[in-house]
């Protein structure tokens, strides 16, 4: 039987797929803005961008899927903006919850997730356990995560529980809330911004970095295709010479 050369959009199989690959999804406000509308219009579109992102995600065999939906710094932002957010959170809970159970997507969170709302915490709560089974892939949404509060955190918790025993760069991993998840081999940024804005420090040491000029609601699969291409194409070293 013959078989068929792959498309070249088509990266289904091909080695050196990213484990885990971390998103910042930016630029909602400026899509919107450019038509004329209130920026709360860009998040409601930014929020219709992710699923598909999910799905080729799940697609193409990454582990897990880690975005920035909401900054620790993300509070300085008008009150009628942050009501939006965390709305939009709760409705993309309700209405995506059972389809990304139904495709092995297990939902879990990085971030200070007390401070939410009762809201979206309840929902989070709920997507959380409606998912827990899961094992095909990982949704990890960053909610109220700001890097440096969780390196805090996290050595905080050390301080109180273990501080007899020395604090290594594995026992302070354990320690993240992004314990138990390998690092991002692969940070992508929308909206042209060369910038980390606090997010996951300690785990992007050595990730590759890819800034896409597309803002977040137009960031489709064929985009992220090219992202994840970029990547196979660069030459890790950690380091080392190899
Ligand atoms: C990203 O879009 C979404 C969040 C930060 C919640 P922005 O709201 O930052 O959009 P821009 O960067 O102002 O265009
Ligand atoms: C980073 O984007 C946070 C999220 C995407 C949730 P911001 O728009 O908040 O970052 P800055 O302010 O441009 O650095
Ligand atoms: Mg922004």
């Amino acid at each position: 039987m013959q078989s068929q050369a792959p498309s070249p959009d088509d990266l289904g199989g091909v080695d050196a797929t990213p484990r885990h690959v971390a998103i910042i999804m930016d630029g909602n406000g400026r899509w919107a803005q450019q038509r004329g509308m209130d920026r709360t219009w860009g998040h409601r579109e930014g929020v219709k961008a992710l699923k598909p992102i999910v799905k080729e995600s799940s697609r193409l065999g990454i582990e897990v899927l880690t975005v920035y939906a909401f900054s620790t710094e993300n509070w300085r932002r008008p009150l009628q903006e942050v009501d939006v957010l965390m709305g939009l959170l709760v409705e993309f809970l309700a209405q995506e919850t059972p389809e990304l159970r139904d495709e092995g997507v297990k939902i879990r969170t990085i971030g200070d997730i007390e401070r939410l709302p009762d809201s979206a915490r309840r929902s989070l709560d709920w997507a959380k356990a409606e998912t827990a089974a899961e094992t095909r892939m990982v949704l990890n949404l960053a909610l109220n995560y700001g890097a440096r509060d969780e390196i805090l955190r996290a050595v905080n918790r050390w301080c109180r529980d273990d501080a007899a025993t020395p604090l290594t760069e594995e026992c302070l991993a354990g320690y993240l809330d992004t314990a138990g998840l390998p690092d991002p081999d692969l940070l992508i940024r929308s909206s042209g911004e060369f910038r980390l804005s606090n997010f996951l420090l300690w785990q992007l040491a050595y990730a590759e970095i890819f800034i896409s000029n597309k803002l977040w609601p137009d960031f489709d699969p064929e985009e992220f295709r090219r992202a994840i291409r970029d990547y196979q194409a660069r030459h890790r070293r950690f380091g080392g010479l190899g």
